[in-house]
């Protein structure tokens, strides 16, 4: 028994808001951005674009590369951190546009790690041997809501998007690749490194929470940084020892797109070259749990994949959580 990834899609809004748009917003320079995060431009999604709608086009590509029907799918998981609504899940509102009738639908929220958590949360699903034969995962985001556009600390790095992945049950092991090993991680003492303060249940949405604008992301960015490049590197390498392969067999790194120095960083740190470690961070910045799940579509449906390629996702984010997938195409 194992699994297989059938169908990967993503969907990314079609305005583009460059460096230079955020040079007339805030304090800032194209050249800063450039050189501190290797972000070019990002893509924000329109006022009448929700969540669910930015998933529901990744999930139909997926579904159109999978050859699959809306209404085989047993089982849809989330990631986001910035659903339609508290109630219902951003799951069950894709289901109902979808069509995807006899799916059973929930969101996690692992922040920037949930594509990463979902993979390792249906794996286990599907092989507890239940009904779960067909599942899709789509990490979207539409962080420009939660972006606070005058501060230039964090309205530089972030961008909306969807990635998704259609996973089939093999009862047979002649093909197997799919999802060899996972190792996912928290630590919940560094929960005020990255963090929104108001919106829950700790300190609901008021005028004052508005007026000092406590219902946006904030973020400790050199020290997410430094936490972030050791987190990735080592959950990474302990993924590779577990399958027994060497870094050489790696045929790509996909990184959670965060900031092109990181992303750097825990390539050379594993020892994979920037040949093969996938980027996208230039166009997109960081998309949260929608970035693994873009970068994968794009090395797929740019044939950069082929059959029997190791594959290696990491990502890191609030929480903290991180974590990493080793996958064999
Ligand atoms: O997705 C979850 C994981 N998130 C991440 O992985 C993000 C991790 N952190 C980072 O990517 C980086 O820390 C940042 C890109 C956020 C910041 O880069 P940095 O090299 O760590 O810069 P810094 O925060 O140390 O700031 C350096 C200077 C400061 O000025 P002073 O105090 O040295 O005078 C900042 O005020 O750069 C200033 N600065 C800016 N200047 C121009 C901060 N943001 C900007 C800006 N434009 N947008």
């Amino acid at each position: 028994m194992g699994i297989k990834i059938i169908g990967t899609g993503s969907y990314v809004p079609e305005k583009i808001l460059t460096n230079h748009d955020l040079e007339k917003m805030v304090d800032t320079t194209d050249e800063w951005i450039k050189t501190r995060t290797g972000i070019l431009e990002r893509r924000i999604a329109s006022d009448k674009q929700c969540a669910s709608d930015l998933a529901l086009i990744a999930v139909r590509n997926a579904l159109e590369m999978a050859g699959t029907d809306a209404s085989e799918i047993d089982l849809i998981i989330v990631a986001t951190i910035s659903g339609d609504k508290i109630i219902p899940s951003t799951a069950c509102v894709l289901q109902k546009k979808l069509g995807a009738g006899k799916a059973v639908c929930f969101d996690i929220q692992a922040a920037c790690t949930g594509f990463l958590y979902a993979i390792e949360l249906a794996n286990a699903m599907i092989l507890s041997g239940r009904k779960y034969k067909k599942v899709v995962i789509v990490g979207v985001e539409k962080l420009s809501f939660l972006t606070d556009w005058r501060d230039r600390n964090t309205c530089v790095l972030f961008g909306d998007g969807a990635g998704a992945i259609v996973l089939e049950k093999r009862e047979h092991s002649k093909d197997i690749g799919g999802i060899l090993a996972s190792k996912l991680a928290s630590n919940g003492n560094y929960a005020e490194v990255l963090h929104i303060l108001a919106g829950g249940s700790e300190m609901p949405i008021t005028r004052k929470v508005l007026d000092e604008r406590l219902n946006f992301i904030r973020m400790e960015g050199q020290e997410v940084f430094k936490l972030a490049v050791n987190a990735m590197a080592k959950v990474c390498k302990d993924v590779i020892a577990e399958v027994g392969i060497s870094v050489e067999d790696i045929r790509w790194l996909v990184p959670h797109q965060a900031n092109m120095r990181i992303i750097r960083a825990v390539g050379t740190r594993i020892g994979i070259p920037d040949e093969r470690v996938y980027v996208n961070v230039d166009k997109y910045g960081n998309t949260s749990a929608a970035s693994v799940g873009i970068a994968l579509d794009e090395i797929v449906r740019k044939g950069l994949v082929k059959r029997g390629d190791y594959i290696l996702l990491t990502a890191f984010g609030s929480g903290l959580t991180w974590g990493a997938n080793l996958l064999r195409w």
